[in-house]
């Protein structure tokens, strides 16, 4: 059983020594999730969203809409939200700031929508989000015509004094689904037609919304693998019901412990398929991965079930063009190459630097604690796996952690370079303050038959994943 502890915000971990064979189903998709909160609200009449998450950063835009006088309620006995659109025009001033917590989608995309509204408005989060880059969308939007400011011209508080919007014809540089779907959001706002092309194709589900709600707008592929998008403004979006499939980026964690425990076998039902956001599972079939889709459907999204067992893992090169679509999935990538055999490389991989926190420096970081040899690059990073990695606390030599564990307890005379005992003391990791790492971290320590680990600052786990620790014990129990 793992427990938080909310005194400390932390968990130990004890490593597992048996394997699993579990079928689980995880909490529904972030993204969509906070797409159809945003279209419900700005579509004309109700729409019914099934299963919606109920992650802080999701909690975050159902406040957020909220606050802009969308009535947004729970249907009585039913697993389903009612969302009273009231049309593009619809939403009123905010009183206040409008808090967007750890919510990058939610900043940038809700930038867009108030753009085009002819009223103030003030975007703020906590200090990660603050200090992610916001020129990526105050750029294109002040081109359109948006009076949005930043500090620095950069980060977020963002003031946004919303007006008519003139349409645009903009390359997204950066392969980012957020600014793409921002500025499909002002696009509803723009006069005529606002056309927006990605060389890098990314999530497409801000489209998929679109088409559900008959919007006018086109989409094509262009010669080079990208993509033109083509929105009218001033449409009218109509309301939808829907049920929102499972994460397939919360499901990632379970096919990591699938793969990697011994003997295990983890099946994951009801996950979103979109295929923009299943690169790992190609990823992990070219690192001979044992895991199967086993089943799908398509309505709006495809959906279906997956099947992760034990594999024995070669290394693999990652390159530019596979990341976007398995952009959140590094910080588990990281765990899974840890195990593979040889040296995993990630490069054309910057955009890890700007997430929840540097991606990049905290992998490196933390499995330089765990003692798996691993380096950053300014654009990814390297990792020398071993398939037979078992947490081997005695090769340390990063003194910092060696007088943690010193300081923690007195089990641990034991550790002096020359000694060859192992399995003394404990691993301490940290999250950053990222809930992708702390979850990550938490299945390497899982994999770490019998010993302990403290994984500290794990509360931000509630940005995506609530349950996460009532899942991880339903089976580990
Ligand atoms: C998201 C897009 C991605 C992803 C984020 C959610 C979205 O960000 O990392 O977790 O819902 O559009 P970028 O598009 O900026 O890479």
């Amino acid at each position: 059983m793992i427990k938080l502890s909310i005194d400390t915000n932390s968990v130990l971990v004890k490593g597992l020594d048996k394997p699993l064979k579990s079928e689980i189903t995880v909490p529904a998709d972030k993204s969509i999730s906070h797409r159809a909160i945003m279209l419900g609200s700005i579509a004309n009449g109700n729409s019914i969203i099934g299963k919606l998450s109920v992650s802080r950063d999701n909690l975050a835009t159902v406040a957020a809409f909220r606050k802009l006088g969308i009535r947004i309620e729970k249907m009585t006995g039913e697993n389903k939200i009612k969302v009273h659109g009231n049309g593009l025009y619809g939403l009123k001033e905010p009183q206040s700031v409008i808090n967007t917590y750890n919510s990058g989608t939610l900043t940038r995309l809700i930038a867009g929508i108030l753009a085009g509204n002819d009223f103030f408005s003030v975007l703020s989060g906590d200090k990660y989000l603050n200090s992610r880059p916001m020129a990526r969308i105050i750029a294109p939007l002040a081109l359109m015509g948006a009076k949005i400011f930043g500090r620095k011209n950069n980060y977020p508080p963002l003031s946004i004094i919303g007006s008519k919007l003139n349409s645009i014809y903009y390359d997204v540089q950066i392969p980012s689904a957020q600014v793409k779907s921002c500025l499909i959001f002002a696009g509803l706002y723009a006069d005529g037609n606002t056309v927006i092309y990605e060389k890098n194709k990314t999530r497409d589900h801000t489209e998929r919304f679109l088409s559900l709600q008959d919007y006018p707008f086109t989409e094509e592929d262009t010669a080079d693998g990208g993509n033109i998008i083509n929105i009218k403004g001033g449409g009218e979006l109509k309301p939808f019901n829907i049920e929102i499939p499972g994460d397939f980026s919360s499901a990632a964690f379970f096919i990591a412990l699938g793969l990697l425990l011994k003997d295990s076998e983890i099946t994951i039902k009801n996950v979103l398929l979109n295929d923009r956001r299943i690169g790992l599972i190609s990823i992990l079939k070219r690192m001979h991965a044992n895991v199967e889709i086993i089943d799908y459907s398509e309505e709006f999204e495809k959906v279906g079930t997956i099947k992760a067992s034990y594999s024995k893992l070669s290394a693999i090169n990652i390159a530019e063009k596979d990341v976007p679509d398995m952009i959140d999935e590094f910080p588990i990538f990281a765990v899974i190459a840890s195990f593979a055999e040889g040296v995993t490389v990630v490069r054309g991989a910057k955009e890890l630097r700007v997430k929840e926190t540097d991606r990049i420096k905290a992998i490196v970081t933390n499995l330089n604690k765990f003692c798996i040899k691993s380096k950053e690059y300014s654009d990814g990073f390297e990792i020398e796996g071993n398939p037979d990695y078992s947490g081997q606390l005695y090769k340390y030599n990063n003194s910092e952690q060696k007088l943690a564990h010193i300081n923690k307890s007195n089990n641990f005379d034991v550790l002096n370079d020359s000694t060859e005992k192992k399995d003394a003391g404990r691993f301490q990791i940290k999250s950053y303050g990222d809930h992708r790492i702390a979850m990550s971290m938490l299945i390497l320590a899982l994999l770490l038959k019998n010993k302990e680990t403290e994984v500290k600052d794990v509360r931000c786990i509630n940005t995506s994943f609530p349950n996460f620790f009532n899942i991880l014990n339903s089976i580990i129990d």
